[in-house]
């Protein structure tokens, strides 16, 4: 019985340990954007996490760039970045007016976000050499879950064709992944080579 009790309990701390770490993305980072945060072997000024969630990976950044921000529209999320080097910024990414405008950045980061109306200026944040590092689900993945909407899903080649001719694409990927977990994932790293 007591047993039985414990392991109910144990269950529940499991659970909601789950359910925070899937809420507010503090699970750990992504294998792909470590190695490509790695492979940028050239000092770095500035850098930004689009929807940083808890800032998973603003922490990479901030071993990489001296000029941190994590931007993203959950205010409660400003708790994690306390004490560490990132700077938090609580704007809404999808208003209308995009909200960071004449911003740029050696290292643009997104991952597990997208805003189809707001793409073509999130890409404007890359500055002149910088890097957009993009990994978030494709289309296809409604067959493995969420997200399913196709305005979360990104479409083969539509990162590639975003950024247009004036990023080097360095690595790009669309297709099944097992791992963390069956889904099916876009990937692109370029780094612009025209301003
Ligand atoms: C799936 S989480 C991804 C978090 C993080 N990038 C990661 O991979 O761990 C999506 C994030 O987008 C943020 N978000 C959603 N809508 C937003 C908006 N309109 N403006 C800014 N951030 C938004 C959410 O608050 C959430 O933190």
């Amino acid at each position: 019985m007591l047993d039985r009790g414990i392991y109910r309990w144990w269950f529940f701390g499991v659970l909601v340990t789950s359910v925070i770490n899937n809420v507010h993305g503090n699970s750990a980072p992504s294998e792909w954007i470590k190695a490509k945060l790695e492979s940028i072997n050239h000092p770095i000024s500035s850098a930004v996490d689009i929807a940083s969630g808890a800032g998973r990976h603003s922490l990479l950044l901030a071993d990489k760039a001296p000029n941190v921000t994590a931007v993203d529209g959950n205010p409660e999320l400003f708790k994690y970045f306390e004490n560490t080097p990132v700077r938090f910024q609580c704007l809404d990414l999808e208003k209308e007016d995009w909200p960071m405008s004449g911003d740029t950045f050696d290292v643009v980061l997104v991952s597990n976000y997208l805003y189809r109306p707001h793409l073509r200026s999130l890409i404007g944040l890359v500055g002149p050499n910088g890097y957009l590092i993009y990994e978030t689900f494709g289309v296809g993945n409604e067959r493995f879950g969420k997200p399913s909407n196709p305005h979360f899903l990104l479409r083969p080649e539509e990162l590639e064709g975003s950024v247009g001719n004036g990023f080097m694409i360095l690595d790009e990927f669309f297709g099944e992944v097992t791992n963390p977990h069956p889904a099916v994932r876009a990937r692109l790293f370029a780094q612009r080579v025209e301003s």
